[in-house]
């Protein structure tokens, strides 16, 4: 089985679940990137970002180092925005043409992931749903325990597939 961990994080809390999945399944990794990226990490990212939400941006994406189509197993990670999944997860799944892929979901959020899984299972008909998981900013909450958690999550989904 061939397992690809794909995934967009802009500030290292959806990378951090996303190499920690992909070391436990000896996966490999595929890091989503806008071709310009939000310049702002202070309080501006909140409104550009949501209104990228909000309007449905699509951002043209960086080429892909890995064709996600040539994997049976992925892993697919992005932060929570505006209570969805982000502009770069949306233009991802809109160019890349998975079914019956074997699909295991994760997100990293501060508060409340709203419709983030339920947005991607729906751009993800015709794959099977293998399992979800969501994390709050691991990176400055419970990094280790959540690393562990993801790890037990990942090992047990990797022995059913
Ligand atoms: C534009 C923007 C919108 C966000 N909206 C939400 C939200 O609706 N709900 C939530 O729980 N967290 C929200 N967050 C917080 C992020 O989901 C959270 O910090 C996450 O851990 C970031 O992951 P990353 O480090 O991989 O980018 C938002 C962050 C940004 C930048």
């Amino acid at each position: 089985m061939k397992i690809l961990v794909a995934f967009y994080s802009f500030e290292g809390n959806t990378k951090f679940i996303a190499e920690t999945i992909a070391k436990e399944l000896k996966a490999d990794l595929l890091e989503l990137k806008p071709t310009k990226e939000i310049k702002t990490k202070g309080f501006f990212k909140y409104p550009i970002g949501g209104a990228q939400v909000v309007f449905g941006f699509k951002p043209k994406l960086l080429p892909f180092e890995k064709n996600p189509e040539d994997y049976d197993v992925l892993f697919l990670g992005t932060p929570t925005w505006s209570l969805s999944y982000t502009p770069t997860m949306r233009s991802f799944l809109s160019q890349v043409k998975l079914s019956g892929k074997k699909i295991g979901l994760f997100c990293c959020r501060m508060g409340k992931k709203g419709k983030t899984f339920k947005i991607m299972k729906k751009k993800l008909k015709g794959n099977e749903i293998i399992g979800e998981i969501d994390f709050s900013q691991p990176l400055i909450k419970a990094k280790e325990d959540d690393a562990k958690t993801v790890r037990k999550w990942a090992k047990e989904l990797g022995s059913k597939i």
